[in-house]
């Protein structure tokens, strides 16, 4: 009988972990839940003898690798990877798979929230501004983002990106991709950060790019910090006194952000962007029926590695 391990720091909501519970019962599979964790013994407890996990941002290492002697494939359901060793699992022969989409609506509205939450002031009484008519400028154009477009188009907002990766998918709905990063961040009045913590993105948001925005402009990152080098951007907000910067993701000196900044500086206390039921349920399922596909068909549809 295959094990599953459903390692979640944060859990999924109680309605999505049922359902998750209900594929692998009816494949025959035995479920085996580590939810709220606080020491990473615990997961390396809990991977022994299991031969599929599902994660969210959960970091598998090679210390966790080496301690699931059986595993043999590990879902991220949701989108960005980057927490799992992806090279070390591949030398050991486990499949790592993400769930691409599934989550995408839900951090799109976050973003979305937290423009508005910005743009208003942070609710705190003085006079804020109004998306309609602003230009929106979306950094990377995968699925998240391309959610965001749909929302921002419908509040009037006009919306341009940088991709090199989605140029057709832009190009097929008449979006503007702009010449250059730098470009984007020039004619936006909020940026929207949609790129994975990988490759060239790792700390693209440099000062190059950042000296080009607006004194009065937003940023808003629901991707991840270690596409923003964060030193830049302490500098960028401390020279243009009016930037922005809305994350839920929370940068390495939080402390200094949010002393140096206050009422321009916001991060979410827990990562909430794909914390919906709606999105818990997709991914969650989703990542259930890839492990039962994985093993009874040998699909390997979302493999990443
Ligand atoms: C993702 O990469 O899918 C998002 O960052 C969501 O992360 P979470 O599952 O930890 O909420």
């Amino acid at each position: 009988m295959k094990k599953i391990l459903i390692a979640t720091e944060k859990p999924f909501a109680p309605a999505a972990s049922e359902k998750i519970n209900k594929i692998f019962a009816k494949a025959g599979y035995k479920v085996f839940t580590l939810e709220n964790y606080t020491d990473k013994s615990e997961l390396l407890t809990a991977v022994n003898g299991v031969d599929a996990m599902i994660i969210r941002s959960d970091q598998v290492d090679r210390e966790v690798l080496d301690a699931a002697e059986q595993l043999r494939i590990v879902v991220r359901a949701g989108a960005g990877y980057d927490n799992v060793d992806c090279n070390y699992a591949r030398e050991k022969g486990v499949v790592v798979m993400n769930t691409p989409g599934q989550n995408a609506n839900a951090v799109a509205e976050l973003a979305i929230g937290l423009a508005i939450y910005g743009l208003r002031e942070m609710f705190s009484g003085k006079p804020g501004g109004e998306l309609r008519g602003r230009t929106l400028g979306l950094h990377g154009f995968g699925y998240v983002a391309q959610n965001v477009f749909r929302i921002a188009r419908a509040l009037g907002m006009k919306v341009i990106v940088y991709t090199r990766y989605s140029k057709e998918a832009a190009a097929a709905i008449g979006l503007k991709n702009t010449h250059s990063l730098e470009e984007l961040y020039r004619k936006s009045d909020v940026i929207s950060i949609h790129v994975p913590a990988k490759g060239e993105h790792l700390r693209s948001v440099s000062y190059d790019v950042l000296k080009e925005l607006d004194d009065h402009s937003l940023i808003v990152n629901t991707a991840r910090k270690e596409v923003i080098n964060e030193e830049d951007l302490l500098r960028i907000m401390a020279e243009k006194p009016h930037i922005k910067y809305l994350t839920d993701v929370e940068p390495d000196q939080k402390i200094l952000f949010a002393e140096k900044f206050r009422g321009r500086y916001y991060a979410t206390p827990k990562k909430m962007g794909a914390q919906t039921a709606e999105a818990n349920n997709n991914a969650g399922m989703a990542a259930a029926e890839q492990i039962v596909a994985f093993f009874e068909n040998g699909d390997t549809t979302c493999k990443v590695n």
